[in-house]
């Protein structure tokens, strides 16, 4: 694993982007995995100017980890609707490239199993972009005893409600339950960037980078990927910089 502290959230995005940039540069046909959140808009942001300078995107294939149960790609919280905003739009991508597990649907059970069985046929990612939730969740996979390997439905911890309740008008309007990518899944990929930037993420990212692996703490299981690099701002990597 390799960890790169940066100045700031500006900075991470710049790299974390100049890494997808070389996996596109590498197979224009690349299957790019993304995630949602504050943590990767300045990366995509950066994506973004890149276009506009010349890089081609449009030949690439994307995938997404996660969605909440009961909103529907027209709802502006509803992570459909965060990467066509924070990013297809921005890239001219066709979003027939572009897959969110669906969250309005009758059969959410299914509609997982249903994503389970694209992500194994459209095979490994090239690289995969990932955040932290503040209690080690990745994707919406929450400390939990066992954890799943493949898509699933999940219930959002009270941390994770609450923590995202800052996109919503109040915390009762936050989805209780997701759709999510397993641990197995977000492994199935090359190459892992774990994007972690502000001082709330300070005591995960510490937690994540000692020597344990633990259900408590889904990100610790990254640790057994062969090529995870963890980008983060100093606010993020201050109770880290002495130990690395
Ligand atoms: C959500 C997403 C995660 C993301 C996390 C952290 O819960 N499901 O994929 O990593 O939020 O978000 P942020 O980057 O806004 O801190």
């Amino acid at each position: 694993m390799k960890i790169i502290i940066l100045e700031d959230e500006k900075q991470v995005g710049i790299k974390a982007a100049d890494m997808v940039e070389e996996v596109i540069r590498n197979n224009p046909k690349a299957l790019i995995g993304l995630a949602t959140g504050s943590s990767p808009i300045p990366t995509y942001k950066e994506l973004i100017q890149r276009k506009n300078s010349g890089l081609d995107f449009s030949s690439i294939t994307t995938v997404n980890l996660d969605e909440y149960i009961g909103l529907g790609g027209d709802h502006p919280q509803s992570y459909r609707y965060f990467m066509n905003d924070n990013l297809f739009s921005g890239l001219a991508l066709e979003l027939k490239n572009t897959h969110v597990p669906r969250g309005d649907g009758e059969n959410p059970e299914n509609d997982a199993m249903e994503y389970e069985k694209f992500l194994k046929n459209i095979g490994k990612r090239d690289i995969q972009i990932l955040g932290i939730g503040v209690n080690g969740h990745i994707a919406f996979n929450e400390p939990e005893d066992p954890l799943s390997l493949v898509t699933h439905v999940v219930n959002l911890t009270e941390d994770t409600i609450k923590s995202n309740s800052r996109f919503f008008e109040s915390m009762d309007e936050v989805p209780k339950r997701a759709i999510t990518m397993g641990m197995g899944q977000i492994f199935n990929a090359k190459k892992i960037i774990l994007i972690a930037t502000g001082k709330n993420k300070a005591q995960v990212v510490k937690e994540f980078i000692s020597p344990d692996i633990t259900t408590n703490n889904p990100s610790s299981f990254l640790k057994l990927h062969d090529d995870v690099t963890v980008i983060c701002d100093k606010e993020a990597g201050k109770l880290i910089a002495g130990d690395i």
